[in-house]
């Protein structure tokens, strides 16, 4: 067995030579097939084959799919392929005009409920196999290719490699966990749609399935909500922003207004491309709290007297959405337009954060309590997201909340995003709920992730790579049957003090490649030093695709 390796590494070595672009490997990294191909995250199995399979212009795909009305698992790779290249892949559906079954990557699918995401990759001297469990595996599949390839380390140059020589394996893959996300927060900093676009196509890189878009916050609203023009003219824009960390005595300000929102036709286009890579987008829009631009443009919305202003710092502000009918009205209004814009079944309704002050010194707060039965404004709390989760219910959306929507009597339907620990996720496992972890002290990629004298300015903590490989999401303390109900995990990008793409890549890669691994790859597959190995490798990749990640 270890000669058969060593023989594949030599020949592996030799076709690098033939692969203009590729970085060279060290011994160290060539000695098995999850170090030669460098696939993150890691499958689930990998066999060595011996020899190597050609690709160029003779190659076509196969497929047993038809046409594919929703969602084309070539597309990515295809468009990719041919800007490194010069040609595309075409697509057969029917073999019998096929003279010579070779140069096939022969697509089959077997749908597979237990699994749809899984897949099987057999690369061949005479062709390439792929049978998947629905048209994700055979994306996720593609993905694999794709970095198989290195198509991402070799430059964009028209028709400068179009023979690809790649080394052959057996791979059988299918994540550990059906939630796989990354956030971004757009609203302390916003993020241009290009740069969403960017963010995206990494995830699905590193197969990501879940992309949670923060839309509003107390610094600016950035979805257009057409029924409500304040919402673009006044809360997407504050008058300017706090230099420096927040605490500095005195404050300093920039003096510069900032701001910008999302076009419905932009979100569309976003939705769209992400639909493209197997990503859903989850919009946010928060409630009851983290709401203070939005009261700056309708101030009736709050208990507490205006007016307001969007907020130029940073924290938690007392002023909140009134639960009010009129409130609902307004939030129902945006909501139905959010709906309109995102075709996910999850609409993340915010919860954290409430300050609470101004619902106990307000006389309507205490008349509606009472008349509902509610013995303090937790269980206001729980009123109110109850009432909004009513109305996404009947059109067929699930709610997704911060765990403080646990803390008044959770609603009935929804899944907690546990992020003060673990322990939110606990609770609502042990109550039968779904969860998804994003603990501080593993999730937050806003922390910084070195030594804080050299690092740039972070909002805190210290969650450094090997900590995010490290990371179960699923708690000791669930049995099997309770942790079932831990969907998987997501890394959040709070934007404080991100104030630019650049900054965001740095602080999200190569974090985020830890946690796609700790979220797909078997916990047993699992290996520190192995996972380092390969990383070099994709950090090169990362170069490739102009990612402006951490470098230690
Ligand atoms: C949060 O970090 N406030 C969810």
């Amino acid at each position: 067995m270890k000669s058969f390796i060593s023989t594949l590494s030599i020949l592996f070595l030799l076709s690098l030579l033939l692969l203009p672009g590729c970085a060279s490997l060290s011994s160290s990294q060539t000695e098995t097939i999850e170090g030669n191909l460098a696939i993150a995250p890691l499958p689930a199995t990998m066999q060595a084959g011996s020899g190597f399979l050609v690709i160029d212009e003779k190659m076509k795909i196969l497929t047993n799919i038809k046409d594919f009305p929703h969602f084309d698992p070539f597309k990515v790779f295809n468009e990719l392929f041919q800007r490194k290249s010069g040609y595309a892949l075409p697509y057969l559906h029917d073999k019998s005009a096929l003279k010579d079954s070779s140069h096939l990557i022969k697509v089959t699918l077997v749908y597979n409920n237990y699994n749809i995401e899984s897949y099987n990759l057999k690369i061949k001297s005479s062709g390439i196999l792929i049978v998947a469990g629905s048209e994700l595996g055979v994306f996720y599949a593609m993905q694999t290719l794709r970095q198989i390839m290195r198509l991402d380390a070799v430059p964009d140059s028209k028709g400068s490699q179009r023979h690809w020589s790649i080394p052959l394996v057996d791979i059988s893959d299918a994540p550990r966990f059906t939630y796989r996300g990354m956030h971004l927060d757009v609203c302390r900093h916003f993020m241009p749609v290009e740069f969403v676009k960017k963010y995206i196509d990494l995830l699905a890189y590193y197969k990501m399935n879940y992309f949670h878009w923060h839309l509003t916050d107390d610094q600016g609203w950035r979805i257009e909500i057409k029924k409500y023009p304040k919402l673009q003219e006044v809360a997407a824009y504050r008058d300017e922003t706090l230099i420096g960390r927040f605490g500095e005595k005195p404050p300093r300000y920039d003096g510069t207004r900032y701001g910008g929102y999302y076009t419905q036709e932009e979100i569309k286009d976003v939705v769209s491309y992400a639909s493209d890579r197997a990503v859903t987008i989850i919009p946010e829009i928060e409630m009851p709290g983290h709401c203070l631009a939005a009261l700056a443009a309708y101030p009736e919305l709050a208990c507490s007297a205006g007016p307001f202003k969007t907020a130029t710092t940073w924290g938690v502000f007392k002023d909140v959405f009134c639960p009010e009918d009129s409130t609902f009205v307004f939030l129902e209004n945006v909501l139905d337009e959010v709906l309109t814009l995102f075709p996910s079944r999850y609409i993340h309704i915010g919860g954290d954060e409430v300050v609470k002050t101004s619902w106990e010194q307000s006389d309507f707060c205490k008349d509606l309590m009472k008349k509902e039965g509610l013995n303090n404004s937790k269980e206001l709390q729980s009123y109110f997201i109850q009432r909004i989760e009513k109305y996404l219910n009947a059109k067929g959306k699930t709610i997704i909340g911060w765990d403080e929507i646990l803390e008044g009597g959770i609603a009935p339907n929804a899944t907690i995003m546990s992020w003060r620990g673990i322990q939110g996720g606990i609770d609502a496992a042990k109550a039968g709920h779904d969860a998804i972890m994003t603990p501080g002290g593993y999730c937050y990629f806003d922390h910084y992730q070195g030594d804080r004298e050299t690092e740039p300015l972070a909002i805190g903590g210290f969650t450094p790579l090997d900590k995010v490989y490290a990371y179960d999401p699923v708690p000791a303390e669930l049995s099997e049957a309770e942790a079932r109900h831990i969907l998987g995990a997501q890394g959040n990008l709070w934007t404080e003090y991100i104030d630019s793409p650049e900054k965001a890549e740095y602080m999200a890669y190569p974090r985020a490649i830890a946690l796609a691994e700790v979220l797909w790859t078997p916990v047993d597959r699992k290996n520190w030093d192995e996972f380092s190995v390969r990383l070099k490798q994709h950090l090169d990749r990362l170069d490739g695709m102009g990612v402006h990640y951490a470098k230690k």
